[in-house]
């Protein structure tokens, strides 16, 4: 698949269509979506975990690679959704968890139980003197990263849950085990593969780290890109039409320009995750901040410019399922909730790389806003509950952070129709429906051509249609503007330009250079072509302008 033409859809299955009425989401509903999924025009499903797991996770704490669990389906389901995808033009990324498994894994279960073949497996460490977990690192979740086995007087490293135990990279026996798995799926006729924070897996030295919680210790580690080009020439490497991308959580740009340069044989792209921090606190995601638009702007022109100049390639995002609805986060619910949504499509979808976009997102739709904390089921975001409230905040202050910043936000069942359970399911949904199903939902804007969906729809076509947008080189222009979010693509003798206001408030925008000879490819208000040198922008105005000739 040319990845540099595709626009890749991201399904969080448990929330994206029910048809067993168990209240989550299936495999079938997947396939009974597809015709929706082409109308919009994406050409490849990633498929969040759906193998068998507790679901401490969603999913993301494997028991069984090898298997569907039976709450979304069956082998045949998933059988019957590559076919019908296929028929579609449409291909499958599967979610590979590698970091780490289930503590119901086999592995993990025989590792406990004394085999020495399967406790090589995992991490296990003894501790210090005073009962002192081996290093002082965090887990991403919340709490020490090692858990205490007392029966054995020792500890297991977890990054994330403590019932995720990490995987021993190490061990030869456990890559190649990780590499059959994925030529597994690759038989059964799937076109991609993301490696959930994959960049974690080569630890480095079990050590102290004096002035931080680890990550930096284990983050892009040592023998990182050696694994990496070691599976590629396992597995997916033998297939050249896959394509794969990593999540690199805390990544640095120099580790990406190898993670992603197609000579350096490890991956088509990578997920990083600077540009989602313009709301953090510093590097504290649990604390409320305002949108600092600037540097969220210098860091995805740096991170546009300094790949291309290293011949790495980008997966562009703003939303996924662990991230906050990004309407809510930088535009607006209220009343310029429609600008906001498509203005923000249009920022990130023409940039250099290939666009993901998650479920729902082509709607616009917002944060699910839980009242209480009952209403909450990410594992993340219960456990830094406990830590708010412990540290001495009040439940209420804790709950508005989880309001803005918790996974949940984006987790609430996909919006189908505007009835109370949004069309997911026809039983009691595992998450609560956000109540503006009522307006904001799939019927009413595949009926509407002024909706989110169909200037999503445009959006997707235009990296199709225009080689500019898949292969265009990427220019800044006024970067000094904080008003603005301007960038060009650029191929000899053709110019794409992209001008977003990121605010709500009228702006006029100068530009760089003469606007005459564009023409308007799309925008959402109605607008005229631009003549000389600037342009009145309406509140998160978003224009594509684009013009042949040789003048850049
Ligand atoms: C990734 C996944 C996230 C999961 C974590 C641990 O960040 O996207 O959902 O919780 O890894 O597997």
């Amino acid at each position: 698949m040319d990845y540099k033409k595709s626009v890749i859809y991201e399904i969080y299955p448990k929330s994206f269509c029910d048809t067993s009425g168990n209240g989550f989401g299936d495999l079938n509903g997947i396939t009974s979506k597809l015709d929706y999924l082409q109308t919009l025009g994406v050409n490849m499903l990633w498929l969040c975990p759906f193998f068998v797991s507790p679901q401490v996770d969603n999913g993301y704490d494997v028991a069984d690679y090898y298997a569907v669990d039976p709450r979304y389906g069956t082998m045949e389901d998933f059988d019957n959704l590559v076919r019908e995808a296929d028929r579609r033009g449409i291909g499958l990324m599967l979610d590979m968890v590698f970091n780490h498994t289930s503590d119901q894994h086999v592995w993990f279960r025989k590792a406990l139980a004394g085999d020495p073949y399967y406790r090589d497996f995992y991490i296990f460490r003894k501790g210090g003197a005073d009962h002192t977990p081996p290093t002082n690192w965090k887990s991403r979740f919340g709490g020490s990263a090692w858990e205490y086995l007392p029966e054995r007087d020792e500890y297991y490293l977890h990054l994330y849950a403590v019932q995720q135990p990490d995987l021993n990279w190490e061990n030869p026996a456990v890559r190649q085990e990780l590499q059959k798995v994925i030529r597994f799926w690759m038989d059964k006729g799937v076109k991609g593969f993301r490696f959930d924070v994959i960049n974690q897996v080569s630890k480095g030295a079990y050590r102290d780290d004096p002035d931080g919680d680890g990550t930096r210790l284990f983050t892009d580690g040592p023998r990182i890109h050696e694994f990496l080009k070691e599976l590629n020439a396992n597995s997916f490497g033998r297939d050249p039409a896959i394509v794969t991308v990593g999540e690199m959580a805390a990544t640095r740009l120099e580790s990406c320009y190898r993670y992603a340069n197609p000579q350096e044989k490890e991956l088509s792209m990578v997920f990083s995750f600077h540009h989602m921090r313009a709301d953090f606190a510093g590097d504290q995601k649990w604390v409320l901040a305002p949108v600092d638009f600037p540097s969220f702007k210098q860091v995805v022109f740096t991170w546009q410019s300094r790949m291309a100049e290293h011949g790495a390639w980008n997966a562009l995002f703003l939303n996924n399922h662990d991230q906050p609805r990004i309407v809510s986060r930088f535009g607006s619910e209220g009343v310029y909730w429609k600008q906001s949504a498509k203005m923000l499509g249009t920022l990130y979808q023409l940039l250099r790389g290939t666009p993901f976009l998650y479920q729902g997102e082509e709607l616009g739709m917002t944060n699910g806003h839980f009242p209480t904390l009952s209403d909450y089921r990410d594992v993340e975001s219960l456990n830094n509950y406990r830590i708010l409230t412990r540290r001495g905040l009040s439940p209420d202050d804790a709950l508005r952070i989880l309001a803005k910043h918790s996974r949940d936000n984006a987790r609430t069942p996909m919006q189908w129709d505007d009835t109370p359970k949004a069309g997911f399911t026809d039983g009691t949904p595992w998450i609560g429906v956000n109540p503006n199903c009522k307006t904001i939902n799939a019927r009413a804007e595949l009926a509407d051509e002024d909706s989110v969906f169909h200037y999503y729809q445009r959006l997707i076509a235009l990296r199709k249609q225009y080689d500019v947008v898949s292969d265009g080189d990427f220019q800044p222009v006024t970067a000094e503007d904080d008003g603005v979010f301007a960038y060009a693509r650029t191929l000899p003798g053709e110019t794409l330009l992209v001008v977003c206001n990121f605010y709500g408030e009228d702006y006029t925008w100068q530009a760089d250079r003469t606007l005459d000879g564009f023409r308007v490819l799309l925008g959402n208000y109605p607008a005229a072509a631009p003549t000389g040198q600037s342009i009145a922008l309406r509140p998160y105005e978003a224009l594509v302008l684009y013009r042949k000739g040789a003048q850049a």
